[in-house]
């Protein structure tokens, strides 16, 4: 899986970095950047209690693509 912060909404708030410093890190403009991208699955349960820690609703979690792409490719093979 893989975590994006929308720079539009994040205020710097630094929850998610207290949460689970392996996935957030906040760079010097304030705002939060993934440093693990995927993420390790072990980190499923603090990246999503950042997700609902964020005041402004920044992060979001995304299916892996290549998860995705690997579904579309068996997907279309089976037709
Ligand atoms: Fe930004 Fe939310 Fe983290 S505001 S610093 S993404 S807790």
């Amino acid at each position: 899986m893989r975590a994006t912060v929308d720079h539009d909404l994040c205020i710097g708030d630094a929850i998610c970095e207290s949460i689970c410093p392996q996935v957030f890190e906040l760079g010097d403009d304030g705002l939060s950047y993934v440093i693990a991208d995927p993420y390790p699955a072990d980190l499923q349960g603090e990246v999503e209690e950042a997700v609902e820690s964020c005041p402004t609703d920044a992060i979001a979690i995304h299916q892996d693509d290549a998860d995705i792409e690997d579904r579309l490719l068996k997907s279309i093979r089976s037709k």
